[in-house]
């Protein structure tokens, strides 16, 4: 089982294309086309730029995935629930996630310009977001971002979903938002203050000592346990921008092997903990998407049957469904796609 390269380390250069299924019968069998084309143009892009560190993420939104597979379907997977609190997240539109990252955005962009390309009238643009490195990692608050993420096999354990859904194993699942910062006033707000909120030194990004920290800096209220061990997230946010209509923003995208966590970080930032104890970076940016996706292993990626071989829908909901001939999953909760079944995934 290979997954897809979502604990990929940093790039200087991102895509992060959202877009949503149009009513077209036939758009989720240019998407199931799509999956299993996924690894090759990859490789065709990628080769042509071979240090260029190339890669993409695919993700499905919960309504996209009855659309385009049906049954079965990620144990955790759902629509992202907003969250209203001292702060507002918004929950916006998004059936297909591309996360593409490479060293340069040339790469990024022949990818994005492929993909749309081969999907057509299928999708519609829901959000397209171009993240840049800014200088040593840090976001347009002026803060490096990113430091606390687990690396290597840690970041593995975070992320990749196991044994707790064993037909799902060696997927993942992520949430973006898109923030977007009034600099203005964050500007205004003194540098030791800053520090406080974000709960590190802003020049040499060194953690403040517990004891200088509140209760609300964003690294307290995002680390959280259960039973005593650290449920860790990762994370890969961009900044973006639009100088002359004066947009600055952070694209956050975070990945983990259950959504729970991503989302219990949410509320304590969003609501607070205690609730009111609530996250000050949101004073100074507000989120204008939100969406949540799974992210299925990239053999399953590669085995999504093509031409007119799909899913059963369940019963009583067809309609929903694009209208393509079926067969049952296999009782080990794959799609059951005979002719590469077995294969190696493409990489
Ligand atoms: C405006 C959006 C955001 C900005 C500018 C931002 C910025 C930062 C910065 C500067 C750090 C400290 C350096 C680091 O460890 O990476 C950090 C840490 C972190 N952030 Fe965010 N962040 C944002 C949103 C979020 C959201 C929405 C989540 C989760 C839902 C999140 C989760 C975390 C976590 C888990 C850490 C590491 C905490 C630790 O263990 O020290 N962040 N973020």
């Amino acid at each position: 089982m290979v997954s897809q390269p979502v604990a990929e380390k940093l790039t200087p250069a991102a895509i992060f294309l959202v877009v949503t299924l149009t009513p077209d019968p036939r758009a989720g069998q240019a998407v199931r086309m799509l999956c299993g084309d996924l690894a090759s143009l990859l490789r065709a892009i990628g080769f042509r730029q071979p240090d260029g560190r190339l890669s993409c993420v695919m993700g499905f939104g919960s309504d996209a995935w009855d659309r385009i597979f049906g049954h079965p379907r990620p144990a955790n997977l759902h629509p992202f629930q907003e969250i209203r609190g001292e702060h507002h997240a918004v929950s916006t539109p998004g059936d297909l996630l591309f996360h593409i990252r490479a060293m340069q955005m040339d790469l990024c962009f022949e990818l994005a310009t492929q993909l749309m390309s081969r999907l057509g009238d299928s999708v519609a643009s829901a959000d397209e977001v171009h993240g840049f490195k800014y200088f040593d990692a840090r976001d347009l608050l002026g803060f490096v971002d990113g430091t606390e993420n687990p690396v290597d096999q840690d970041a593995l354990e975070a992320t990749i979903i196991g044994d707790e859904d064993p037909a799902f194993a060696g997927g993942s699942y992520v949430i973006v938002q898109k923030y977007l910062h009034d600099l203005k006033a964050w500007h205004a707000v003194p540098i030791e203050q800053q520090e406080r909120i974000v709960g590190r030194k802003k020049l040499s990004d060194i953690e403040l000592d517990d004891a200088a920290k509140p209760s609300y800096a964003h690294n307290v209220l995002t680390s959280i346990e259960e039973n005593g061990e650290e449920l860790e997230i990762v994370r890969d946010n961009m900044p973006f921008g639009d100088v002359a209509k004066g947009e600055f923003g952070t694209y956050f995208i975070g990945y983990a092997r259950s959504p729970a966590r991503i989302e219990q970080m949410l509320v304590n930032m969003f609501v607070g903990k205690p609730p009111g104890n609530y996250d000050r970076l949101l004073d100074f940016s507000t989120a204008v998407t939100g969406t949540l996706f799974f992210v299925p292993s990239a053999t399953f990626l590669a085995e999504v049957p093509v031409d007119g071989v799909s899913v059963a829908p369940p019963a009583g909901d067809g309609d929903a469904r694009d209208a393509t001939p079926t067969h049952p999953p296999s009782p080990d909760g794959s799609l059951g796609i005979g002719s590469l079944k077995g294969e190696p995934a493409h990489e």
